[in-house]
């Protein structure tokens, strides 16, 4: 299955089941929202998982672009991206957790072919706060699941304070296929995470208390791309269908190795896609989350030939993003966005060497010289190491 054919075969599979499409949108949260990205399904519709009623009725899903800066420095490994889509249901004080993991795993065992002896899950264990989570337990062990309950990684919050609850996940074997799947979840990496089920039943307060939901609802997220990455059994998302032409075009334009090759994908690739939700680079916020991007990836490039440049980016590679993203944003004007700060950052790389080659920076720096660094020449700490590695 390609990608649209997996996005289509869980669509289809919610909406014969009663299930509404919400249709999933930009990166960037309503104004009211102190966060920079949204970096979950569930995240625009927290006030409708908080009790508000949703136009489009209580059973629903969405295809949502997230973005999250908690996972760059996993980016490159075989599964975090920053940017990524995220295929998510919801029960909206409707059905119940048991509903959701059943169809959950109906969905993957016969919508996806998924065979039952490559799926393990974990359950939520228990803690001091809440007792462990015996309707999820029951309910797997009835479909004959391996079960491994932990304790904090089966809780699932938004944020420290607010929604919150259990969650159980799904985890499919993607060793190799010629031997029995080993160990459990969290002792063998082979077991990747593709679908997480949250029981969203209680509010945590400031004062960090717990407090019922009146009327608990059902969150599920399941990442679009790991998704995709095991049902064509690809070692890592870098191998899926999505970047095939990234795979295809960048390595005769730089020769990077692997690791690199990587990194420059997911970062460019985010930066269009943010940049197609109308960020332009700034030093604060959103624009800040996109300048790094964007700097790290020449960081990147210019570690071994200071002549390569963004302008030369293929077309089809910025096309392939916008038009997997639903943006209308031409390809045209993020290259213009990209090549701009490839031009900023060159500029200030060259009046960083050329301050930091004068003879009272020679030594070890100290806090003030950081900061006079930064405060009268714009280089942040960041960027004086990197110009200060031999
Ligand atoms: N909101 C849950 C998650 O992001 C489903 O994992």
């Amino acid at each position: 299955m390609n990608t649209d054919q997996i996005v289509r075969t869980f669509t289809d599979y919610f909406r014969e089941r009663g299930h509404e499409i919400v249709t999933g949108g930009t990166l960037l949260p309503s104004p009211a929202d102190p966060v920079l990205f949204t970096t979950s399904g569930m995240h625009p519709l927290t006030p409708y998982l908080e009790g508000r009623p949703h136009p489009q009725g209580r059973r629903l899903i969405s295809l949502q672009r997230c973005l999250r800066t908690t996972d760059l420095d996993e980016v490159a490994d075989r599964t975090h991206l920053t940017v990524f889509e995220m295929l998510g249901s919801w029960s909206l004080g409707d059905y119940g957790h048991e509903q959701s993991l059943r169809w959950g795993y109906e969905l993957l065992r016969d919508g996806f072919g998924i065979p039952p002896g490559r799926m393990y899950v974990t359950v939520f264990g228990g803690d001091d706060e809440v007792g462990p989570d015996t309707e999820s337990l029951v309910t797997w062990r009835e479909l004959g699941l391996p079960v491994e309950p932990t304790r904090d990684e089966n809780w699932w919050s938004h944020d420290p304070v607010g929604l919150c609850g259990p969650d159980s996940e799904i985890f499919v074997w993607t060793g190799d296929p010629g031997t029995p799947p080993q160990d459990t979840p969290t002792t063998d990496l082979r077991w990747v995470e593709v679908w997480n089920h949250v029981s969203m039943r209680y509010r945590r307060h400031d004062d960090g208390s717990l407090q019922p939901l009146q009327r608990p609802s059902i969150d599920t997220g399941m990442g679009l791309e790991r998704l995709v990455t095991v049902l064509q059994g690809h070692n890592s998302v870098y191998d899926s269908d999505l970047f095939e032409p990234w795979r295809r075009l960048l390595p005769p334009l730089w020769n990077l190795d692997e690791t690199s090759t990587r990194l420059v994908c997911d970062h460019l690739r985010s930066a269009i896609v943010v940049i197609g939700d109308g960020v332009r680079p700034s030093n604060t916020g959103r624009g800040y989350v996109l300048r790094r991007l964007v700097r790290r990836v020449l960081t990147t490039l210019w570690r071994s030939d200071p002549s390569r440049t963004l302008s030369g980016l293929p077309d089809e590679l910025l096309g392939h993003t916008l038009d997997h993203f639903r943006q209308p944003l031409g390809t045209g004007p993020v290259r213009e966005v990209l090549v701009d700060e490839e031009r900023r950052f060159g500029r200030l790389l060259e009046r960083g060497r050329r301050v930091l080659g004068r003879p009272e920076f020679n030594g070890p720096l100290s806090e003030e010289d950081y900061h006079y660094l930064h405060d009268t020449h714009g280089l942040p700490r960041e960027l004086v190491t990197t110009l200060r590695t031999p």
